[in-house]
């Protein structure tokens, strides 16, 4: 199996705090890959240079054989690759479904499809929605699917892993 991250001899100060020293790490294409670490060791600080919130001071960082070093989190998006969080960052008032359909870009955020083009709206926005029903069901949480997403459990709200993760425009997430 291929690389689908690659992390080489990367290094991260903050002030005079070297958080991040000569790391180089791989992670296989289709895995789930943990980092484990006491308090404070750089985890987040890696997964914030490898999604781009901010750049390594040197070194290089490839995705799906691209180099991606300091490219920034919403163009990330836009090749494959985002980021989620410890503490889940749901849409508390919408459904766990109305969550899952929130996938960039989709035809109906343009004035001028939903005036001009409303069957490419609806054919987009029902292909969307039967692929996150099909996420939902994967997960387990078919029967909390027309819930408010503030009112599931923390479980709940992380079993998706990616909530924008699952419509296969993304190939890797970065959870930390
Ligand atoms: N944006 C920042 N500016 C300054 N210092 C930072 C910044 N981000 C992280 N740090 C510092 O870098 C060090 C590593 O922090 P980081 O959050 O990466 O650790 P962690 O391994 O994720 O910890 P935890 O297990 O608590 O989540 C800490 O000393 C932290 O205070
Ligand atoms: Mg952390």
């Amino acid at each position: 199996m291929s690389s689908i991250i690659k992390v080489d001899r990367v290094n991260k100060t903050f002030g005079t705090l070297q958080v991040i020293n000569d790391c180089s790490i791989e992670v296989e294409q289709g895995s789930i890959t943990g980092l484990i670490g006491p308090n404070g060791a750089g985890k987040s600080t890696l997964f914030n240079l490898i999604a781009g919130t901010f750049a390594p001071d040197n070194g290089k960082i490839s995705f799906d054989g691209e180099d991606i070093t300091g490219v920034p989190s919403d163009q990330l998006f836009h090749r494959g690759l985002l980021r989620t969080f410890q503490i889940a960052q749901e849409f508390s008032h919408m459904t766990a479904l109305e969550n899952l359909m929130m996938v960039p870009p989709q035809a109906g955020e343009s004035l001028f499809n939903t005036w001009l083009r409303p069957s490419l709206v609806k054919e987009e926005e029902a292909q969307v929605r039967q692929k996150a029903l099909d996420v939902i069901e994967f997960v387990g949480l078919k029967h909390v699917r027309n819930e408010l997403a503030g009112n599931l459990s923390g479980g709940q709200k992380k079993a998706p892993g990616a909530w924008a993760n699952h419509d296969g425009r993304c190939s890797g997430s970065v959870a930390g």
